[in-house]
C-alpha cells in the first residue's frame, strides 16, 4: 500500500466533498457521517466531471448529467444509465491529515 496526504480533515466539512489532484489523479474525497471516502472524479458513463455535474446525495454520488448514480463507497452503480463501477480508493485519517490508498 502506498498512502498518499491529500488533504487535511478540516479542508472537507461533513456531509461534502472537495476535488483535489495526487500523483495526477484526480480524485474527489468525500467526507460522509461515517467516515472518508475517495473516487475517481469522472462519471463512468459518458465522462462527465462528477465535481462539476454531480450532487452528493449521501451515500450516492449523481451524475446529473443523465440522472446515473453510483454508491460512494464501493463505486457500484446505482442508477441507470450508469453501470460500470467508479474507482474507488481506500482512504485513512493520521493525525489530522487525510491519506488516500493509490495503486
Ligand atoms: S455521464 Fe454521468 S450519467 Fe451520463
Amino acid at each position: 500500500m502506498t498512502w498518499f496526504p491529500v488533504c487535511r480533515e478540516t479542508d472537507v466539512p461533513e456531509c461534502d466533498m472537495r476535488l483535489f489532484k495526487v500523483d495526477d489523479i484526480n480524485l474527489l474525497v468525500y467526507h460522509l457521517s461515517d467516515g472518508w471516502y475517495a473516487t475517481g472524479e469522472i462519471c463512468t458513463h459518458q465522462a462527465c466531471s462528477l465535481w462539476d455535474d454531480g450532487e452528493l446525495e449521501e451515500p450516492e454520488i449523481v451524475c446529473t448529467c443523465h440522472g446515473g448514480a453510483f454508491d460512494i463507497r464501493s463505486g457500484a452503480p446505482t442508477r441507470m444509465p450508469c453501470v460500470i463501477p467508479l474507482e474507488t480508493y481506500d482512504t485513512r485519517v493520521v493525525e489530522g491529515q487525510v491519506e488516500i490508498d493509490l495503486p
